[in-house]
């Protein structure tokens, strides 16, 4: 096997990964951008190395010809979400999409694996357009909370240095540290609705002080300096009171004194061209 071959099969894989992360962190960024809960927290990937595919081909006596087809997970993609009750949501999403096929689906949630590990896994068929025209590959993606992939890299690890037979002491602490993040979740989940609440809060508050600063700084283009700074004060003051109402109220005020001067520059924009 000559590693020019590596990279040339290797290659679609990444940019599968490259552009399936781009396409979730967008999608992440749109539900932010409209204030509307996100039910991914964040997205990464990877593909596979060449050793890792060496060992799961020898491991499960996979001929080279079939490869791509057998082993699944070459390009893989990690979905976090915050609480239990995302992962249904981002499933749905990836149900939903029109460049991406479900292939399989495995529901290691409802049924934990005998380590305890949890997760949602989807494998879906994905299509990169290459130089030599489109291509379709296979595409792991798991989908886990932050409890669960603080328990799945961290027992991964040490799968990694018992090379798999984890020794019993240790694989029964894991299993009730493995119970524990299961509570982590259901704890999480009974206050989801006040953290969600909080986190709209915080957004839709970073929004409206953006959109403040800017009419500031509008305003500064056509009011007096000593009005600008009197504006400038007042927004200082209502922000510090740390009241999303009391922000909103500013907000409006200010639309209005902005839009007075817009009226006034038209105005007297009118009035130049009238006496030309
Ligand atoms: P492989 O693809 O060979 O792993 O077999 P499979 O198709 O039956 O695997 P499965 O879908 O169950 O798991 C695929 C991936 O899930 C693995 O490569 C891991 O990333 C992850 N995984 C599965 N079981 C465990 C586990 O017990 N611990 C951890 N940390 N990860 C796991
Ligand atoms: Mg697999």
């Amino acid at each position: 096997m000559e590693i020019q071959l590596w990279r040339e099969i290797l290659h679609p894989y990444e940019q599968a990964v490259s552009e399936i992360i781009v396409k979730f962190v967008c999608l992440r960024d749109e539900f932010r951008k409209n204030n509307i809960y996100s039910p991914i927290e964040s997205v990464t990937g990877r593909v596979k190395t060449v050793s890792s595919i060496l060992d799961k081909m020898q491991m499960k006596n996979i001929q080279f010809e079939h490869l791509e087809e057998e082993v699944e997970d070459i390009a893989g993609i990690r979905i976090i979400c915050q609480f239990v009750e995302d992962i249904e949501r981002v499933v749905d999403l990836i149900r939903g999409r029109s460049d991406m096929e479900i292939l399989e689906m495995k529901d290691y949630l409802a049924n934990k694996k005998k380590s305890g590990y949890r997760s949602y896994h989807v494998v879906v068929a994905y299509t990169v357009d290459t130089i030599h025209g489109p291509k379709k590959l296979q595409v792991e993606i798991q989908i886990r909370t932050m409890a669960m992939n603080f328990w799945a890299t961290t027992e991964h690890s040490l799968q990694y240095k018992y090379k798999g037979e984890i020794p019993e002491h240790v694989s029964t602490r894991l299993q009730k540290a493995a119970d524990a993040i299961f509570n982590l979740d259901n704890e999480m989940s009974q206050v989801r609705a006040e953290i969600i609440d909080a986190q709209n809060d915080m957004q839709i508050r970073t929004g409206i002080v953006k959109e403040i600063l800017s009419a500031i700084e509008n305003l500064y283009k056509v009011a007096s300096e000593r009005e600008v700074k009197k504006v400038q004060d007042e927004f200082y003051r209502i922000f510090r009171l740390n009241n999303l109402y009391e922000l909103r109220r500013f907000q409006k005020q200010l639309d209005i004194l902005s839009e007075g001067y817009r009226v006034q520059s038209v105005d007297s924009e009118l009035h130049t061209s009238a006496e030309q």
